[in-house]
């Protein structure tokens, strides 16, 4: 039987109505305060027998304690959620990311019974194609998490029987004319929601957003734009983007994703926080020494040459991924769960922070290397990568924020590509104990035997404590062991994809893991000079082998401000 993820729901009845509970929470913008009184959740309860969760965490039909409840006129509500439709245009249908991501993650969310009751999925591109060659392509390509459950070919079938395909121009208003058409054929009758999901480069942005809002806008519900990175290449092209946007869309409309919002560990980062009386206290310059925010991958750009060649590691994974997790970590308490409270701190600590210099910056490219008689491939062998290239694959940065909470504490990065592991991960290491009654059994280095908190994203997700404790026996060893939440032991259930937390997230309007374009200005701010820097003076990146632990020259990064990089220490797990 479907259990919808996120609301907790067994059975298949009503898939629709916490869309529309929410939906009509906010329309009455009694969001989120009195939205169970509001919303008579009681009702939800008794039907289905659950309790209805926005991904900010808020139940949506708690019994309230209120005495005297506001009229709820219930008929209205339910006609709403039957008259409405929601339309998802994936622009870009044919590309990479639509295939492996976001049908997989639109196909998951349906058989989990999240989407809402009457959607619709369009596929747009410019290649010719027929409703039944998209099916055909989105079925060979709907392996994901659920492959293996109950009536997973059945739930396939009625979801493809949902999706239609529309072949385009991405710069055509007539085009987008046609493809109104169609989503109104779809939508007859009920009030149109239209999302529209840009999988596409970045220099067709602006064209497929004019198009769409100047022909393919809803006239009866809201419309709303997903917009994938890169968002520029630097303080100045993101500000044109964005000023180009919006004389198209209002900023609520747009919906800037960062898949790394999307995943469980991130999202759980705020939780461990403010729901644990251990952690939140520690949360400072005061008991932490430094962050690292790690992340690698064990193959190279292999086909994205051409892309990533532009960008770079600093624009691909720091500016984004990494920051965007460095600021989650290191905000202050937020007024509430609401987006806008969230993001406030979000902008405020980015723009706490000190612009990244030259000498606190290393860069490198991996280079080939044979291993076990296998040849790998260094970057510039890739055919799509221009010869001499110096775009780097690998950097490592040291972060500071300038306030009270963060002074002088190093926030270290660590982003590569073709290095010898897949691995997203947060590390915290504490100071260590003062006037340690043990420090005898530590050796010299008391920073050694510190405890370290690791968030691991991926894979493998887990979150551990590292502590010290004595080995038994009668001699007074100690040891350094791991307190492990392993996730897949404690929660066998699998973790749904990123991008499923986020569609859902758009299509009910929650904005809470969406990047405002203040925060990506801000994050601009910090990397733009650094990464001029680096192009203008041509700094050659340092080479690494394929596969390798990465340049030396991040060890001496961290030397500099005595940190050890917590995934290379001997006793690293
Ligand atoms: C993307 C980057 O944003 O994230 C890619 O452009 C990278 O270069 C990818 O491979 C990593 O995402 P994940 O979810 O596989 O860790």
């Amino acid at each position: 039987m479907a259990v919808c993820f996120r609301c907790h729901r067994n059975g298949a009845s009503a898939p629709s109505s916490v869309v529309h509970y929410r939906t009509l929470a906010r329309k009455n913008k009694v969001w989120p305060a009195s939205v169970p009184s509001l919303l008579a959740g009681h009702e939800a309860i008794r039907k289905w027998g659950f309790q209805m969760k926005s991904s900010n965490g808020y139940p949506l039909n708690v019994v309230s304690s209120q005495k005297e409840e506001p009229y709820i006129d219930h008929s209205k509500a339910k006609e709403e959620q039957i008259d409405s439709t929601v339309s998802i245009t994936v622009v870009g249908a044919s590309g990479d990311l639509a295939k492996k991501k976001i049908f997989p993650a639109l196909f998951a969310l349906f058989y989990e019974d999240c989407l809402p009751k009457h959607f619709t999925v369009f596929g747009y591109s410019r290649t010719q194609l027929t409703d039944e060659e998209l099916r055909n392509m989105i079925g060979k390509t709907l392996t994901c998490r659920i492959d293996k459950r109950e009536n997973c070919g059945d739930k396939m079938e009625q979801f493809l029987q949902r999706c239609f395909y529309h072949s385009g121009q991405y710069s055509s208003e007539e085009d987008f004319l046609e493809l109104d058409r169609k989503l109104k054929d779809k939508e007859v009758g009920k009030s149109a929601n239209r999302l529209f999901y840009l999988s596409i480069p970045p220099n067709i942005f602006v064209d497929v957003v004019r198009c769409a809002s100047r022909t393919a806008s809803s006239p009866t519900g809201w419309t709303r734009v997903i917009v994938e990175k890169p968002f520029g290449r630097d303080s100045q092209s993101s500000g044109e983007l964005t000023r180009s946007l919006k004389q198209h869309l209002t900023e609520d409309q747009i919906f800037r994703i960062d898949h790394y919002l999307g995943k469980e560990l991130v999202e759980n980062l705020s939780v461990l926080r403010f729901s644990n009386l251990v952690f939140e206290p520690l949360w400072s310059r005061k008991f932490i020494r430094n962050v690292q925010l790690i992340f690698s991958e064990d193959f190279g750009t292999e086909g994205r040459g051409g892309y990533f060649d532009n960008y770079g590691i600093i624009r691909d994974i720091m500016q984004n991924h990494l920051l965007q997790i460095l600021a989650l970590f290191a905000m202050e308490t937020p007024v509430s769960l609401d987006a806008e409270d969230i993001r406030n701190e979000k902008v405020k600590v980015l723009r706490s922070m000190r612009t990244l210099q030259l000498d606190d910056v290393v860069v490198g490219q991996y280079k080939g290397h044979t291993r076990g008689g296998r040849s790998l491939p260094a970057y510039i062998d890739d055919p799509t990568v221009p010869k001499g290239s110096l775009t780097p694959t690998f950097a490592a940065a040291a972060l500071f924020i300038d306030n009270a909470r963060w002074d002088g504490v190093p926030f270290l990065m660590k982003a590569g590509k073709a290095l010898n592991t897949r691995r997203a991960e947060i590390r915290v290491q504490f100071r260590h104990v003062p006037g340690n009654l043990y420090k005898r059994n530590f050796g010299t280095d008391l920073d050694k035997a510190t405890n370290e908190l690791v968030i691991r994203v991926q894979p493998d997700e887990a979150i551990y404590l590292k502590i010290n404790n004595k080995i038994p026996g009668l001699s007074m060893r100690l040891d350094s062991s791991n307190l492990n939440l392993l996730y897949a032991s404690r929660y066998p259930r699998e973790i749904p994809d990123a991008y499923e937390r986020l569609l859902l997230d758009a299509i009910e309007g929650e904005r809470r893991l969406f990047i405002r374009s203040d925060e990506l200005d801000a994050a601009w701010a910090l990397f733009t000079p650094v990464l001029k820097e680096l192009e203008d003076k041509r700094i050659a990146p340092e080479l690494y082998p394929y596969g390798s632990r990465g340049p030396v020259g991040a060890h001496y990064l961290a030397a500099k401000y005595n940190v050890r990089w917590g995934d290379l220490s001997s006793q690293y797990s």
